[in-house]
């Protein structure tokens, strides 16, 4: 069944994603593509409405990004948005405008009537994160909106159905940004909502029915929510022609490796093998310290079990990846500097025998991918799993990795995550865990003289993991998890809170 969709042209903003997550919230699909798509490609793909982002370029710039003005005449209602907004003004004969200080944060507007401001309250607060602003709106535009800093903060055509905003709805520091942006696919648009992850998971059930009816399909499970709904997905449509391998390191956290087991093999019945390889990688560990070195003995040995695994069950017919729409962005965009190199299952389809890949998550973002496992009966602790890095404790433990680390550390995160979760901040931020530093510092217990290494505790909140802060947790929660973990784990006698943000820090210690 084909969708509805709205194009969404990227001019290369920070909220790109986010306004593309936030049209899917409202039960509309779309996709995010650059602002140098095609004009034929725009016709082609048949938007009901398209969406310019914002961008950090001025209009008047010499190769500033651009648009053809046959857009504004294709009859497809266009919402411009901060850049966007100054865009359309500039390619329709208005003027923009050069502020001498860049305005961010919140703001007061007053709105005037208008179908994208239909039910909003008129006087409100905004979000804005710009410097040049529309100085004049182009002739048949009506200004809709106005603030102290921005003449025209709002303006439209509406027999056109050409909108701009120099704001940000998709922030929710806007209030009511996100009516704003259903009155454009609503109202304006015409959007019926066909885009929910009910109606998602029972059209591909079908398609993967059809694809792959008495084929073999092959699964790398990592345990993490984005290979865990995947395979889950394809067992739907393919039942027990679908293996899944999952490659027990031996360095996850407290639970991980018996929860895998026990939700996809004996709750799902799927076919489910673990091939249990702790102490393969741990030997091959020994005595290493550098971080990338254990990253890269990680991604090797991981990739030499899944292969023996796999050559056991022969060739197959199709591999199934956990790949998510971010993932097929971001590769459009040409490879960054390597930070870490970052262990997946991006090395696999060199070591297996199969026909081709299969990627069912491909057009979902994370929430998207989270709701699709609810829908599928996943647990929570599979849902709503926090992101955790391939290599595993190995990069959670400074310097070599030992059994006895890993029994601390696994015990100290533990506490950790029970006491997160007990406050109720296990959905606001993005990522907790414990570290074990390579630093040994005194301590006494009893009368005793102790001297372990530093167990440190991170926590951030993020949005895409390409930038964090360090979580604001209550003293008193953490005064819980420090004396927990002192008295209850063994090796624990000094606990320190990582106070630094990304960048500079990275989110993993190694
Ligand atoms: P950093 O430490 O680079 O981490 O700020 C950003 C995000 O990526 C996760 N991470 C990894 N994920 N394989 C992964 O699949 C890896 O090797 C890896 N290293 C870091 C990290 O947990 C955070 O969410």
């Amino acid at each position: 069944m084909q969708h509805q969709r709205v194009l969404v042209l990227d001019f290369g903003g920070q909220y790109n994603q986010l306004i593309a997550r936030r049209v899917r919230e409202q039960g509309v699909y779309c996709d995010l593509v650059p602002f140098t798509t095609s004009i034929e490609k725009i016709r082609e793909y048949a938007p009901i409405g398209i969406i310019f982002t914002g961008g950090p370029n001025s209009v008047y710039e010499a190769g500033a990004p651009d648009v053809d003005a046959e857009i504004f005449e294709l009859g497809i209602p266009v919402l411009g948005i901060c850049y966007g907004c100054q865009l359309v003004a500039h390619k329709l004969g208005g003027k923009v405008a050069h502020a001498e200080t860049r305005e961010y944060g919140k703001s007061e507007i007053e709105y005037a009537e208008s179908l994208l401001f239909k039910g909003i309250d008129k006087n409100n607060i905004c979000w804005m994160s710009h410097t040049d602003y529309v100085g004049e709106v182009p002739s048949g535009f009506h200004i809709t909106a106005t603030t102290k800093t921005c003449p025209a903060a709002g303006f439209g055509d509406a027999e056109k159905k050409i909108y701009g905003i120099q704001f940000h709805p998709e922030v929710h520091h806007t209030v009511q940004g996100d009516k704003i942006l259903r009155n454009f696919l609503y109202e304006i648009c015409g959007a019926k909502g066909d885009w929910t992850m009910s109606n998602f998971v029972a059209e591909q059930v079908e398609i993967l029915k059809k694809k792959l009816a008495g084929k073999k399909v092959l699964c790398a499970m990592s345990g993490g929510v984005d290979s865990a709904v995947a395979a889950t997905l394809v067992h739907r449509a393919a039942g027990d022609n679908l293996t899944c391998v999952f490659v027990d390191h031996g360095l996850l956290r407290k639970g991980e490796s018996e929860e895998v087991v026990s939700v996809f093999r004996d709750k799902l019945g799927m076919n489910l093998i673990r091939a249990d390889a702790s102490e393969r990688f741990l030997k091959k560990l020994k005595g290493i310290a550098d971080p990338e070195t254990k990253r890269k003995i990680i991604g090797e040995e991981f990739i030499k079990v899944f292969e023996a695994e796999a050559k056991k069950i022969g060739a197959v017919d199709y591999l199934v990846q956990g790949t998510i729409y971010p993932d097929v962005i971001e590769s459009g965009k040409g490879a960054s500097a390597v930070i870490k190199s970052h262990h997946n299952v991006g090395g696999l389809p060199s070591v297996v025998d199969f026909k081709e890949i299969i990627e069912p998550l491909r057009d979902l973002f994370k929430d998207e991918v989270r709701k699709v496992g609810t829908e599928l009966g996943l647990p929570d602790s599979v849902v709503e799993r926090q992101p955790f890095p391939g290599p595993g404790l190995a990069i959670r433990i400074m310097g070599e990795v030992t059994e006895e680390k890993l029994q601390t550390l696994r015990d100290a995160d533990y506490i950790l995550r029970e006491e997160i979760a007990k406050a109720g901040l296990n959905r606001e931020i993005w990522q907790y865990f414990a570290v074990i530093t390579s630093t040994y510092t005194v301590g006494v217990m009893g009368d005793a003289r102790t001297y372990e290494p530093v167990i440190a505790l991170r926590a951030v909140t993020s949005v895409d993991a390409m930038t964090a802060d360090w979580a604001r947790i209550p003293y008193d929660v953490l005064e819980r998890i420090s004396n927990r973990i002192v008295n209850e784990v063994e090796h624990a006698n000094r606990i320190v809170y990582d106070i630094t943000s990304k960048p500079p820090a990275t989110i993993e210690w190694e």
